[in-house]
């Protein structure tokens, strides 16, 4: 019995292994979450009854060993370097003049890679099976933390192919940046701290003491160096020795390149910092490294760096600078959102005044006051936000108490007055007002006249403030019953209470141009399609994407307008709150009017009838498709989707059962990536549905 049981545990350790390989490392998964769910269970439950089976590198490790007290200090017989720093393109020209001028080489090839930003980790591995995995620590010792890094799914525990008699691979414990939106996303749920950035994740993830812990966080690895290495001869240089890992199994980044000369390196370092935002995960500069071991040997080293390597660091994105103030701000959906005004501060790039405070938790955690310094960051494209405040440099009054009280969240509207209450779970704080408050009647028009909404040119956010504010406006239907006439009143009055009547009106001259081009702007507004209307009426949670998917799903707006929760939840993507959200927004008296006012006032768009998914082979299957197709456009390709039951879907979430990524697949395909969903190319696709369509 046992010795079939160990033929059926070594298959399964095999299997589960070649998925992980083909999953983390080929991005080609094999096996469905299912099947890999199963044969996991499959394999705990034999290694239970077969105790004399077990291994620490068993697949089942991965969800994490019983905690075993505290970490062991391990010696790194290799010590792990640091590497100098270069801000400016001088340093790097220095560098590689260094490296010519010592290598006699005039053209030396350098491998270039990505400077992950998260924790430097060595993996020991002897003939072939993991034994040990340390934190860098003072690059002399660390801490083993193997129990944790064995959970990390990406850390193969056995080496493909011809493995070394001792290999130590060196890279960095990160999380991926989409993972840690969506756990703190999930933690502010729960009522829990959310992390502070995916370093500190990563950090905070691997220095657990329970790995059960650890094996619950989002963790990856890359790798990107050696240390001792036994048996083996290596390739003779550093990029080869890359593409040699990748095919022991490990993970090294997709960023990887190598470059010639210092024009090269600089070319890289800006294509890098370019994309910066749309990488996976965080990265604090490039590095260089000289490609040929031969020449790395010739260059040495100094202190505890490499002369052959260089780290080229991107420009802070975080940056300290003083409150001014501090403000609230009221949404569309009355969302009551605190953020603070500051000295202008330059953070990666641009020049910052305003920084987000996210809502009433994010206040009471930082205690951000009139005066203090605080530390902003700047990630991308979005809003710039308090990181921290440095409590030493706050403002003290002479009896050593803080000069001003830690901010409160007003409990009224500033705009409207209206209560401001937060639900029960909910971290946003919501005026009550409705559209009877100005801030969200503001906003309001303002996304129905945004480009993707209505589009209409030229409306503002300084006229939609005066029309509110004066009383032109109420509803988004009265938009269409303005005239040139009331635009040109509307302006004087709101000039003359700003007292800033333009010289033109001063002297008898009213400049009309602009309110004629606005009336018609508004008047071409009105042939719409409905999915434009339901985007730009505003449902809460209703973004684009699920404005078309209902338009399609339903043809028509009437018994869209009709249906209730349980109808809605049959459509692609909308989940049960989302369709409370939608029912409930049409139930509403003052929005049926408003709908009807829109029409009445010759707001139109085409109806069909509805497009459901159909009963195939793919019914209950929700597919996404992304990028371009060489041999059908993506709509045709969406048509035979659902003509076999699925439901295309376009957004990419764990419902999500396949992704179709076609040339220039950009965020969508790496969000698929990140939740390891099966990723489908165009010949795949094309079997399949010449298979089907048969
Ligand atoms: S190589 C001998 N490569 O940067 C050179 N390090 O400042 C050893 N890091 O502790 C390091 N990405 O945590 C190397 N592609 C990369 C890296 C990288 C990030 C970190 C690593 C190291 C620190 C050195």
């Amino acid at each position: 019995m046992s010795k079939k049981a160990a033929a059926r545990v070594a298959e399964l350790r095999q299997a589960l292994e070649d998925a992980n390989y083909r999953y983390y490392i080929l991005d080609d998964p094999n096996l469905a979450d299912i099947e890999y769910d199963r044969m996991l269970r499959e394999l705990a439950d034999l290694e239970a009854a077969h105790p004399e089976l077990r291994d620490p590198n068993s697949p089942t490790v991965r969800v994490g060993a019983a905690p075993s007290g505290k970490f062991a200090t391990v010696a790194h017989d290799v010590p792990m370097l640091s590497l100098g720093n270069a801000f400016e393109d001088d340093e790097v020209r220095e560098f590689v003049a260094r490296i010519e001028k010592e290598t006699g080489d005039g053209a030396p090839m350098f491998s270039v890679e990505p400077k992950l930003d998260g924790l430097a980790i060595s993996l020991r591995y002897e003939q072939g099976a993991f034994v040990r995995g340390a934190t860098r620590g003072d690059g002399s010792s660390g801490e083993d933390v193997s129990a944790n890094l064995r959970t990390i799914r990406s850390i193969p525990l056995r080496l493909r192919g011809k493995a070394p008699a001792v290999l130590e691979v060196r890279g960095e414990v990160i999380m991926p940046n989409a993972d840690f939106e969506r756990w703190n996303e999930a933690a502010r749920a729960r009522g829990e701290k959310p992390m502070a950035n995916p370093r500190n994740g990563a950090a905070g993830s691997l220095r657990q003491l329970d790995p059960r812990i650890t094996a619950q966080r989002p963790l990856a690895f890359y790798a990107y160096a050696l240390g001792q290495v036994e048996g083996a001869s290596l390739p003779p240089t550093h990029s080869q020795t890359l593409a040699w890992l990748r095919e022991l199994g490990f993970p090294v980044s997709a960023e990887v390149g190598v470059a010639q000369g210092v024009d090269g390196l600089l070319d890289y370092y800006r294509r890098i910092g370019e994309r910066r935002d749309a990488l996976p995960y965080d990265i604090d500069g490039v590095v260089y490294k000289l490609d040929r071991y031969d020449q790395q040997r010739a260059m040495g080293f100094v202190s505890r760096a490499p002369r052959w390597a260089l780290a080229h660091k991107f420009p802070a994105q975080e940056e300290a600078t003083t409150v001014e103030s501090v403000e609230v701000n009221v949404g569309r959906t009355g969302a009551v959102t605190p953020w603070v005004l500051m000295t202008p501060v330059h953070v990666g790039g641009v020049t910052v005044t305003r920084a987000t405070l996210h809502n009433a938790d994010q206040v009471a955690r930082l205690d951000v006051r009139v005066g203090d310094t605080v530390i902003v960051r700047r990630a991308g494209d979005v809003i710039p936000e308090v990181v921290r405040v440095v409590e030493e440099k706050r403002p003290l009054d002479r009896r050593g108490k803080p000069l001003h009280p830690p901010f409160q969240l007003p409990d009224k509207c500033p705009d409207c007055g209206s209560a401001v209450e937060r639900e029960e779970g909910e971290v946003v704080a919501r005026c009550t007002g409705g559209l009877f408050c100005p801030a969200q009647r503001k906003q309001s028009l303002f996304h129905f006249g945004s480009r993707r909404a209505m589009d209409i040119e030229g409306l503002g956010e300084r006229f939609i403030e005066a029309l509110v504010d004066l009383g032109y406006v109420h509803t988004v239907a009265d938009l269409y019953r303005l005239t040139v006439d009331d635009f040109i009143a509307m302006k004087q009055r709101a000039d003359e209470m700003a007292g800033t009547v333009p010289e033109t009106v001063k002297a008898g001259k009213i400049a009309t141009r602009w309110a004629e081009n606005l009336v018609a702007a508004i008047e071409v507004s009105k042939a719409s399609s409905l999915e434009r209307v339901l985007y730009a009426l505003g449902i809460r949670d209703v973004g684009e994407s699920t404005a078309k998917t209902l338009a399609r799903h339903f043809g028509a707006l009437d018994p869209l307008m009709a249906a209730d929760e349980e109808a809605l939840k049959q459509v692609p993507d909308v989940g049960p709150v989302v369709a409370r959200r939608i029912a409930h927004f049409f139930e509403q008296p003052h929005n049926r009017e408003v709908i009807a006012a829109l029409r009445a006032a010759g707001v139109h768009w085409k109806e069909g009838p509805p497009r459901r998914a159909t009963e195939g082979p793919l019914s209950g299957q929700t597919v996404v498709l992304t990028g371009g197709l060489a041999s059908m456009s993506r709509d045709e390709a969406g048509a035979r989707l659902e003509a076999l039951g699925a439901k295309v879907s376009g957004s990419v979430s764990k419902k999500t059962s396949f992704v179709v990524a076609g040339e220039a697949a950009g965020s969508k395909l790496a969000k698929a990536r990140e939740l390891g969903l099966d990723i489908w190319d165009e010949p795949r696709l094309l079997a399949y549905l010449a298979e089907l369509e048969r």
